[in-house]
């Protein structure tokens, strides 16, 4: 039995407890206990000396990115200015909200700082296997997110944007020799029960795309930034890569906190009850759905406030200020500071989120809406021919004719 057989196992006993917490690629439920997961994963925190040597960036002096796998490997290669990848990729089961985007901004990040090769797989497979729509519902969601994901602003020199079923010549082949090594055991403990064999087969469409990079630019450390619930997926394919005699090395994971939804803490969700933050949300959107619906640590009454103060570790709008959307530090410990005294009220904090979230969403949509024809804006970031036979050659499957 394979180790993440073992991790898993253990985290599928631990749900049947009740007041415990799931989380799996395909459910996220209760009070997720970060350093719990942790110790069930097999991941480790990240050192203070890690997170300096990463690029400086709020979500990583904030541990909003918390933890990880063979980091070091990619520091040490991002250091010496030798080749080193990230992957991180996108379901497109709806539009894009603002939890969607932080490993993409990230990963932008270490690309301007040291030249990193970014790879962004989108899966259409998985979720029209996962969610119920139809192919046509999940190819509008997959348009209107390459938007978004390109609206970020990679370098198509060192980008490469992946669709499954677009790409499927390079991803299938690759998937297929990786699955030779799953077994349906494995896929159940990771992910819980299946309905379909598609969803079985998936973790290794995933697996190829963690190691796309290196089949594509040879063997260099990979590093997967991603919200810890994709872990398992890392695993997988670290546990799968080993076994073929593929030219890679095993994709190292920088993990990430949910973004909590507006409701408080939880994993910001498209599909729960309580409204998300979409990135395509006009300022007057979003300044409504945080007023009205942003659960804040708040006292009762304006006088107990006043007198007590509130609590910023609850409050979601200081949560998305903490997350990334208030950069620098002085000011956000002075707000944090000012709330717990009782000087700064829950609708001060409020507007102070609205305005950072605005300000960063004008950015993000003023570069989406610049964007021209889907198809020659993606041009220059998909793979080439030669990219192409390069992965197939790596991956040892030759084409036919
Ligand atoms: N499975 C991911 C999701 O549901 C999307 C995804 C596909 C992904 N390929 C990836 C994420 C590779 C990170 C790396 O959100």
């Amino acid at each position: 039995m394979t180790d993440t057989t073992h991790d898993a196992e253990s985290n599928a006993d631990r749900s049947d407890d009740p007041g415990d917490f799931v989380v799996t690629p395909y459910a996220v439920s209760g009070d997720v206990d970060y350093e719990k997961l942790l110790e069930r994963f097999g991941a480790d925190p990240l050192t203070d000396e890690q997170i300096d040597r990463f690029p400086d960036h709020p979500m990583l002096r904030r541990r909003t990115f918390y933890a990880g796998r063979d980091v070091d490997d990619y520091l040490d290669a991002a250091e010496a200015g030798d080749p080193h990848a990230v992957v991180t990729g996108r379901g497109p089961s709806g539009p894009m909200h603002l939890g969607h985007v932080l490993p993409l901004y990230l990963a932008k990040r270490f690309q301007a700082a040291t030249g990193a090769t970014v790879y962004l797989p989108l899966s259409d497979d998985e979720k029209f296997l996962a969610k119920g729509q139809s192919f046509a519902e999940v190819g509008e969601h997959a348009r209107e997110n390459l938007r978004d994901v390109l609206a970020v602003g990679f370098d198509p020199e060192r980008t490469r944007i992946v669709v499954d079923t677009a790409d499927a010549d390079v991803v299938y082949p690759v998937a297929v020799r990786l699955a030779k090594h799953l077994t349906p055991a494995t896929v159940e403990a990771v992910y819980g029960e299946t309905d379909t064999v598609g969803l079985q087969f998936y973790p290794a469409v995933q697996a190829a795309h963690l190691l796309l990079p290196q089949l594509v630019e040879g063997r260099q450390p990979t590093l997967v930034p991603i919200a810890v619930d994709q872990d398992p997926h890392v695993r997988v394919c670290r546990d799968v890569a080993a076994k073929e005699a593929l030219p890679v090395a095993k994709p190292g994971a920088l993990l990430g906190r949910f973004l909590p939804g507006l409701a408080g803490p939880g994993k910001m969700s498209s599909s729960g009850d309580a409204p998300s933050i979409e990135l395509t949300d006009d300022p007057g959107t979003v300044a409504e759905t945080i007023r009205n619906h942003a659960y804040t640590g708040g006292r009762a009454s304006l006088e107990a406030h006043r007198e007590k103060g509130g609590d910023p570790t609850v409050d979601v709008p200081f949560q998305y200020l903490r997350f990334f959307f208030e950069p620098d530090d002085d000011r956000l410990a002075e707000l944090a500071r000012e709330y717990r005294a009782g000087a700064l009220l829950s609708g001060d904090l409020k507007e102070i989120a609205i305005e950072r979230i605005a300000e960063f969403l004008a950015e993000h949509q003023r570069r989406r809406d610049e964007l021209g024809d889907l198809a020659t804006e993606l041009e220059p970031y998909r793979l080439t021919t030669d990219e192409r036979e390069r992965a197939l050659e790596s991956a040892g499957v030759p084409r036919i004719p």
